[in-house]
């Protein structure tokens, strides 16, 4: 039987429940980390505990489980169920509201999710994005509010797109569940610097980007997007994604570009090392 965390115990997948009142469910209040795993080594870690707390701290939720108490049951759940290249989903909610808009006594559950993998057709080939003027609530913290890109999905796949692209009075922010990312006119790498959530993925890529090329973090704008040479996205599951069209704009010639497609291969080559300094 497949196991997940609930508050400070593993039990079994289908005993992990939570309760009709829970203030995520009631009123969408809470907030969830998600790592994947390579084989069973889980991938930055670290990193995705440290998001989780902070975004804990900033909805003021406290989580039942110290750090060190969390990352052991995490790796004890991930020995158990030995789900090979899953997601390990760490969800803290509202809890049990006393009046349904309250907070409670926060709920904790971490799930092992299957991971279905993109097609390689993905990464090789790019994807294409709708954009859509909208302003994340409290962009920083990974809320669980992700309304908008799933009310969304009919009008994304009837575009032949694979997401939507965030942006507020001419600012592009991010994607629903990645970072953005151009490589502008003046070949420099380019990612919003703030207004967006920090993705884990965006932060490797950016270090990795400095060996090479030119970054800079700051503002990028919907009129931007004619000129940009490349385009690509980072996040946990999507890796680096080249972006080839947003709505009906073709970025540079509509194929991966040479800057992506480096980034594709420090990202993977950087990756084998993590794993074998795990
Ligand atoms: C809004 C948003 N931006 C960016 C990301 C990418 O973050 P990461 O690289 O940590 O997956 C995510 C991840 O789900 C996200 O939800």
């Amino acid at each position: 039987m497949i196991k997940y965390i609930l508050n400070d115990k593993l039990v079994d997948q289908n005993k992990a429940m939570i309760h009709v009142s829970d203030l995520a469910l009631l009123r969408g209040y809470g907030i969830f980390d998600f790592f994947r795993l390579i084989g069973l080594k889980p991938l930055f870690l670290e990193d995705h505990l440290n998001r989780f707390y902070n975004s804990a701290r900033t909805l003021r939720l406290e989580c039942p489980l110290d750090r060190d108490t969390l990352r052991s049951m995490i790796l004890e759940m991930i020995k158990s169920n030995k789900i090979h290249d899953s997601g390990v989903r760490i969800v803290l909610t509202g809890g049990e509201s006393p009046n349904g808009y309250y907070i409670g006594e926060p709920t904790l559950i971490v799930l092992n999710e299957p991971i279905k993998p993109l097609p390689e057709s993905h990464f090789t080939e790019g994807i294409r994005l709708v954009s859509h003027q909208y302003l994340r609530d409290i962009p920083d913290v990974k809320t669980l509010n992700y309304l908008m890109g799933i009310y969304h999905l009919p009008d994304i796949q009837a575009a032949g797109a694979l997401d939507l692209l965030f942006h507020w009075n001419g600012k592009i922010s991010e994607l629903t569940r990645s970072n953005f990312f151009i490589v502008d006119q003046n070949d420099r790498i380019v990612t919003a610097g703030k207004g967006v959530l920090k993705g884990i993925n965006r932060k490797h890529v950016l270090q990795l980007a400095r060996e090479e090329f030119e970054v800079e973090e700051r503002d990028i704008f919907m009129n931007e997007l004619p000129a940009a040479r490349e385009a690509f996205l980072t996040g946990t599951t999507k890796k680096v994604t080249p972006i080839v069209q947003i709505d009906d704009i073709v970025i540079g010639d509509g194929r991966p570009g040479p800057v992506t497609q480096r980034l594709q291969q420090m990202y993977d080559e950087y990756i084998e090392q993590y794993l074998k300094r795990y």
